[in-house]
């Protein structure tokens, strides 16, 4: 009997002990729901379970080192690995300017979580955050993402993209080099990367793993790199590698200078929303938890060495986002002065080498892994507005910078 997951628990909460004066914690011998075998969860047994399962889950529990988990999808990563999972998190992130530790507040006096502000351009920091933690598992997400302030500053994406994934490889294959046993199976080194390494589809055909990499943008280019050394780590020296390739994501927390939380917040202020080109340019859009949840399964059932896919099936023309933004406000907030919202859209200068379109073929995460995306645009994107609505502390914490709102990347 697998003593203490969830699914058994949650199983035998619904059976009545057989005996009130039974053993805490005793296994016994009954029908319930078609199982023979249950742990009796009498109330005054339930302190005792929870004890054993605590004790078994130290003894098995996972460390994950995930950098950047100050960021947007980095951040949702650890919330969710400290929520529905058993593992110890060590989150590495520099703090720039789109790291926010306000995103981690649910987690912060968590006793598995622990906060290390590190460069990750900075081997020797790193030796020591990883000699000091142990990690099984390294799920790098620390990179600077933004296209518009790579055409802006390409320096930048070099530095952390591309020189800082190779001192994060090196060392950790200087630590993998120094397991043995089972900790060296166990090991995993994780690196999250974007469906932009593959450059823009014409109208028609899906982004696979197999797609010839073509990036367009300083900011591709430089994720294209350090998805090159990955997996140059890995068949050279045979660092236990998987690298993930995703789509546009979407949702809570996310850095007002996307697309979604900057008309999000233009339009609650009443200020122009600018659509680049004509707007007829094509996302394919992926809830942040969606793709939290795809990046655990990989790590955790992935194949060595393999590249994972991850997209929302879901492919939108810019224009197409902007309106429904605008609908969703009319209707949570119809005494706006903006109102309809649609009126502040304004159609600017296009961004320079603009991808025209992006969509993700998810065939092999879905067929191996089992993971689809759960949440629909519509209701993905309901549930974005109404938290930027309702988290305006948030929102000021992260505008506290530099940045304005301004646009950004045109100064080519
Ligand atoms: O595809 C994955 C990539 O998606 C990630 O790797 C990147 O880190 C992430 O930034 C995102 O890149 P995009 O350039 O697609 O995202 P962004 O939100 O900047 O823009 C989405 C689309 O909206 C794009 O076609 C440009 C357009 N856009 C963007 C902004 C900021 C506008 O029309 N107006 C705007 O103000």
């Amino acid at each position: 009997m697998a003593f203490g997951s969830c699914g058994e628990l949650r199983h035998t909460l619904s059976c009545q002990p057989i005996s009130p004066s039974c053993d805490p914690g005793r296994t016994l011998k009954a029908t319930c729901g078609g199982v023979r075998e249950f742990v009796c969860i009498y109330s005054r047994c339930l302190g005792i379970i929870e004890k054993r399962r605590a004790r078994n889950a130290k003894e098995r529990m996972t460390t994950v080192l995930v950098t950047g988990g100050a960021g947007f999808i980095g951040s949702c990563l650890v919330r969710q690995l400290i929520a529905q999972s058993d593992a110890a998190v060590v989150n590495v992130d520099m703090l720039t300017y789109a790291g926010n530790l306000d995103s981690l507040a649910r987690v912060a006096d968590n006793p598995r979580y622990r906060f290390e502000r590190v460069d990750i351009r900075d081997a020797l920091a790193i030796r020591r955050v990883v000699e000091q933690h142990r990690p099984d598992w390294i799920m790098h997400l620390a990179a600077e993402s933004h296209v518009d302030r790579s055409i802006d500053g390409p320096a930048e994406f070099i530095q952390t993209n591309i020189v800082g994934t190779y001192v994060l490889l090196e060392e950790a294959r200087r630590y993998f080099g120094s397991l043995t046993g089972a900790a060296r199976e166990r090991f995993r080194f994780h690196h999250i990367s974007t469906d932009e390494v593959f450059g823009s589809l014409g109208e028609n055909g899906l982004f696979t793993e197999t797609t010839a990499y073509a990036p367009n943008s300083p900011y591709a280019a430089s994720k294209a790199s350090s998805d090159h050394l990955v997996r140059a780590w890995g068949h050279t020296y045979g660092l236990p590698i998987i690298i993930t390739n995703c789509s546009n994501n979407y949702g809570p927390f996310q850095f007002p200078e996307k697309l979604i939380p900057l008309v999000i917040l233009n339009a609650l202020d009443g200020k122009p929303l600018p659509v680049y080109g004509n707007g007829s340019n094509v996302r394919d859009w992926l809830y942040v938890e969606d793709h939290a949840r795809a990046l655990r399964e990989v790590i955790a059932r992935g194949q060595l060495g393999e590249t994972y896919n991850i997209g929302g099936h879901n492919e939108q023309r810019n224009i197409e986002v902007v309106h429904m933004i605008c609908d969703v406000l009319d209707e949570l907030r119809p005494k706006s002065k903006s109102v309809p919202h649609r009126s502040l859209i304004r159609f600017v200068t296009d961004r320079p080498g603009h991808d025209q379109r992006y969509a993700i073929d998810a065939s092999k995460i879905q067929r191996e892994l089992g993971w689809q995306p759960k949440e629909t645009f519509a209701t993905g994107l309901r549930k974005t507005v109404q938290w930027y609505l309702e988290n305006g502390a948030w929102c000021e914490r992260a505008l506290s910078g530099n940045y304005r709102r301004e646009r950004l990347g045109v100064k080519v």
